[in-house]
């Protein structure tokens, strides 16, 4: 088995499931943050290079997350997994998006450089995260507003919990044959933002609605909130093909992975807001 892994992203969504994941499994783990804080943190930041080097030194395998909110993060990744490679790191488990076939501009072209530059690698391929809904998501403000706002029309999407990607993703870091694939990850079922809003309705007892705008409008929204124009742009292209089924699939990846059922919608909701309430 690869390790230790380092887990980029470690506070994050995915990295810090990944990270609680393997540690539950024995795995030894390096989690890399921009501002560590305990024994097994380790400091990273794309914004400075150097420190990539000794938060790789004497890893066997890397969860590797983009740098977040940037278009195209080629720039940064090809020198990243160049370094990598250099320190004889075996095996890359690559975080991109069932949005984003290999191939495709920014992320999409980190594909390739992962089949090519790690030894042993794989690339999961996620559709849109149950966590959207809370946290600082743009969807979480929608939740408190008992209005979700989108570009996607009656479009839907095979929502998944962050915690089955990251079971997904601990056994590509450890499996002891490397999977060198690519897995296209969904929840059980394909939802619209109307039905998740009936069921966040169901679920808190408040009114929640779905409002469906024009993708330019949407893309504005996402600018006023704070993320950079492009970016802003990316994101709200992504609504515009949800909104012509790109993103009406579902997959058997994550039972077929974990031998248990991926988590429903509902589930997360009642998890998520009986608890918190
Ligand atoms: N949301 C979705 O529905 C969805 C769907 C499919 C795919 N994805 C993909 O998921 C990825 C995001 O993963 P995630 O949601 O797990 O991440 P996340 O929660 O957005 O953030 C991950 C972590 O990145 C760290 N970070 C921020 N700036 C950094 C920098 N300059 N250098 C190093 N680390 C930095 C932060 O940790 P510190 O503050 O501790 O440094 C943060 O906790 C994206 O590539 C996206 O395309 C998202």
């Amino acid at each position: 088995m690869p390790e230790p892994v380092l887990v980029l992203g470690a506070t994050g969504t995915t990295g810090s499931r990944v990270v609680e994941t393997l540690t539950r499994q024995g795995v030894s783990v390096r989690a890399a943050t921009r501002t560590p804080t305990v024994e097994n943190q380790v400091r990273f930041d794309w914004a400075a290079p150097e420190t990539w080097a000794a938060a790789l030194r004497g890893t066997a395998a890397v969860y590797l997350i983009a740098p977040i909110g940037v278009a195209d993060p080629v720039p940064l990744l090809e020198p990243f997994l160049r370094e990598s490679a250099r320190q004889g790191v075996r095996r890359v488990v690559l975080l991109s998006s069932s949005a984003v076939p290999e191939g495709a501009p920014g992320l999409g072209a980190a594909h390739r450089l992962v089949r090519e530059l790690a030894p042993e690698w794989t690339v999961l391929r996620p559709s849109w995260f149950m966590q959207n809904f809370t946290g600082t998501h743009p969807h979480a403000q929608g939740v408190e507003a008992g209005e979700l706002v989108t570009a996607t029309g009656r479009g839907r999407v095979g929502f998944i919990d962050a915690a089955d990607i990251a079971v997904v993703a601990a056994h590509a870091l450890t499996a002891e044959v490397s999977l060198d694939t690519e897995l296209l990850l969904t929840g059980p079922e394909a939802l619209g933002y109307s039905d998740v809003a009936a069921i966040l309705a169901e679920v808190t007892g408040r009114p929640m609605r779905h409002r469906s705008v024009a993708v330019d409008e949407f893309a504005a929204r996402l600018t006023e909130l704070g993320y950079p124009a492009d970016f802003s742009a990316m994101l709200a292209a992504l609504d515009g093909d949800i909104r012509r089924g790109a993103q009406d699939q579902l997959t058997s990846t994550v039972t077929d992975l974990t031998g248990w059922p991926a988590r429903s919608f509902r589930d997360f909701a009642r998890k998520q807001w009986t608890t918190a309430r």
